[in-house]
């Protein structure tokens, strides 16, 4: 039997041919992928990207929460029309933090990956709570209950302490301060203000949704979406590259 009548028995049999298929592409599979996994380079370090604030975590807990992920992506792809309509394409190091990631593919509205300081706060309590006050044709839901509801403090360190047993370097003294922090970026005249800009020097401490007391679920939810896509300042980042 000659090399070419063997095959026959593959191209014959269709479970021996699926069985074959799978353990050629398992073969490459492994071949591209497990370098991923111990290569440094995979996700190049760049600055300025740091973990979230106790806050805007908050905030990225209700985005995941209420399923925003279903009508929004938040990663810009490297082709030309996506980067004119969205800004630089996305870059592995600034979702490095992120657990689940929100890249997402399904785009019923725009990306949110650099909706980050393009509106105001009060642009986005009034888009969130009724989209079409905004825009009158949008078919967002309106989340008015997120400015009514404060946020719960109880879990927000246990959420850090969780995020760096899978990698997110948060300190000692983050999670021992995480519930401070997380009332502090929202009152800048609080007095946990000074120790907030130290544990996180570049966040951003505002009153987002423009009530005083206890952070909001409209705070946090606002806090994540206006540091989307502001932590890398591309301008450094361009010139870098040409350098190289
Ligand atoms: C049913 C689909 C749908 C869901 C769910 C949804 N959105 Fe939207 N979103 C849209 C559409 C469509 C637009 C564009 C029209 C508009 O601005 O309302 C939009 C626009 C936006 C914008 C403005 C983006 C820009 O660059 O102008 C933001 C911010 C936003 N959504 C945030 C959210 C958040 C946060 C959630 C979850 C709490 C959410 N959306 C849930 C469909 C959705």
């Amino acid at each position: 039997m000659s090399f070419w009548t063997r095959h026959q028995i593959l191209e014959k049999n269709s479970i021996v041919l699926i069985v074959g298929i799978l353990a050629v592409i398992a073969i490459g599979g492994l071949v591209e992928i497990t370098p991923l996994f111990y290569l440094k380079s995979t996700i190049e370090v760049v600055d300025g990207v740091r973990p979230y604030t106790p806050l805007e975590l908050t905030g990225r807990n209700i985005y995941v929460r209420e399923g925003c992920y279903l009508c929004h992506s938040q990663m810009i792809r490297p082709l030309r029309d996506e980067v004119e309509r969205y800004g630089h394409y996305s870059l592995a190091a600034e979702s490095m933090y992120d657990h689940p990631f929100q890249w997402g593919s399904k785009r019923t509205g725009p990306d949110l990956a650099r909706v980050g300081a393009k509106y105001s706060d009060e642009w986005h309590v009034t888009h969130l709570t009724n989209p079409r006050a905004i825009v009158p044709q949008s078919v967002m839901p309106g989340y008015p209950f997120l400015a009514d509801t404060e946020v719960d403090p109880r879990t927000i360190a246990d959420h850090l302490r969780t995020s760096r047993s899978v990698g997110v370097p948060y300190s000692d003294d983050q999670i021992a301060n995480a519930v401070d922090d997380l009332k502090a970026q929202a009152d800048p005249d609080s007095a946990g203000a000074d120790g907030f800009a130290k544990r996180y020097p570049k966040a951003v401490v505002r009153n987002f949704d423009g009530k005083p007391g206890m952070p909001t679920e409209m705070d946090a939810l606002v806090a994540y979406l206006q540091m989307l896509g502001t932590l890398v300042d591309f301008k450094l980042y361009n010139e870098k590259a040409n350098l190289r």
